[in-house]
């Protein structure tokens, strides 16, 4: 008998098993089912990028091992960093990545020892604390819920805390919560980072789904924030090519470096093809970009408006790909919540506890589905309010 190692046993994702075995059953009966359970873009990429991303996939020459990201990439990063977030980043500040999820998973390995401590927020992207026992790191989560709106203060941490943590994340906007930071919030982080040696991770896979006229903030517009922070953002939200697997990290060239020297004998670079329409994507995707903010934002409208006239109350979140919705006050779980949701109303979404214990008493819709879809998911949801 062949047993997984022991690092493995926490990663036990046991609510999104029962939660795709619960969509598969259902879907088997022949029955239909709006489905807000996945953030993963409904739309297409936008044509251009598919164009170029075609014609090098057509050249044989473009096959062979990347190994690391083109000097086109990084300088393209560069120049969208300075033009969409007034950051000044140079090219060696640029790790590319097969996705932020690549940076995320193998950011304890890099960074951290065994029996060190990472912070991760509660609710949170699972890959977090993932990260933390693939590389035998302490876990400690930072709870975010209504209290201390979304937005963790790092004071209220225990001293003995603030001592042993190696390494912070933060998501803002975030998934599940939605809730989005401010430039006084990042810099109190990056003061914290400094004073206690702490390496402060933002996640900025939402970078470009703001909502309201809000303003793209980098954790990098803070002074000093290069000597403690790395920030991973993604293309795949933006441009909807999330299937393609390219992201990238920014940072000090001494902060990526244990990344890069990490991933160097994990993989050989993102697929050239996939490069090239990345950086197609990044030189001339703004339009593009401003279609899909508006695009999201009036899902947002029609889908929060509908759940509200529905009885339910529900904030309009900032920017994101998701609400973050609390249930009813009515004695039932997320989980079972969910479950009526879907068997009386045809509607799947999340579970909060998905993402951590803080999440029970919430659910996380994404707004994955066409105006008419989720107006229809929210009137169905009102059977179960
Ligand atoms: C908060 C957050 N970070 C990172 C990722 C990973 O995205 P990717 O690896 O496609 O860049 C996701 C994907 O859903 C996410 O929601």
């Amino acid at each position: 008998m062949i047993k997984p190692s022991r690092r493995l046993a926490p990663l036990a994702t046991s609510v999104f098993t029962e939660l795709a075995n619960m969509k598969e059953a259902y879907k088997q009966d022949g029955r239909e089912l709006i489905d807000l359970s996945i953030g993963s873009p409904d739309l297409p990429p936008p044509d251009f990028v598919v164009q170029k991303m075609n014609a090098y996939v057509s050249n044989p020459n473009q096959y062979g091992y990347a190994i690391t990201g083109l000097a086109a990439f990084h300088e393209a990063v560069a120049q969208f960093y300075q033009r969409r977030y007034q950051v000044n980043v140079k090219p060696h500040q640029v790790l590319s990545l097969m996705g932020s999820q690549d940076g995320l998973a193998h950011l304890a390995l890099a960074y951290v020892d065994a029996g060190d401590l990472l912070l991760a927020p509660d609710p949170g992207y699972p890959i977090y604390a993932a990260s933390a026992h693939i590389a035998g790191a302490e876990l400690y989560t930072y709870p975010l819920n209504e209290e201390n709106q979304f937005m963790f203060d790092v004071e209220t941490l225990p001293d003995y805390v603030k001592q042993k943590a190696k390494l912070m994340i933060v998501n803002y906007p975030g998934n599940p919560t939605a809730a989005m930071a401010d430039a006084a919030y990042f810099e109190k982080l990056v003061a914290f980072g400094i004073e206690h040696n702490i390496l402060i991770v933002h996640d900025y896979a939402y970078s470009e789904l703001l909502f309201d006229q809000r303003e793209a903030l980098s954790i990098f517009s803070v002074p000093r924030a290069f000597e403690t922070a790395i920030e991973f953002n993604s293309l795949s939200k933006s441009f909807n090519i999330a299937g393609a697997r390219i992201g990238y990290a920014i940072g000090a060239e001494s902060i990526l470096q244990p990344l890069a020297a990490l991933k160097s004998h994990l993989d050989y670079g993102v697929f050239l093809p996939v490069q090239y329409g990345a950086i197609e994507a990044l030189e001339h995707g703004d339009a593009f970009l401003e279609t899909q903010r508006e695009l999201y934002e009036k899902r947002r409208n029609t889908f929060v408006e509908a759940l509200q006239l529905n009885g339910w109350t529900v904030s309009k979140p900032g920017g994101g790909m998701f609400i973050w919705a609390k249930i009813p006050d009515d004695g039932r779980d997320a989980m079972s919540f969910v479950k009526q949701a879907m068997e009386h109303a045809g509607v799947i979404v999340t579970p909060g506890h998905a993402f951590g214990n803080e999440g029970e008493g919430y659910v996380r819709m994404a707004l994955v589905q066409p105006e008419t879809e989720l107006r229809k998911a929210a009137n169905q949801l009102a059977q179960i309010l």
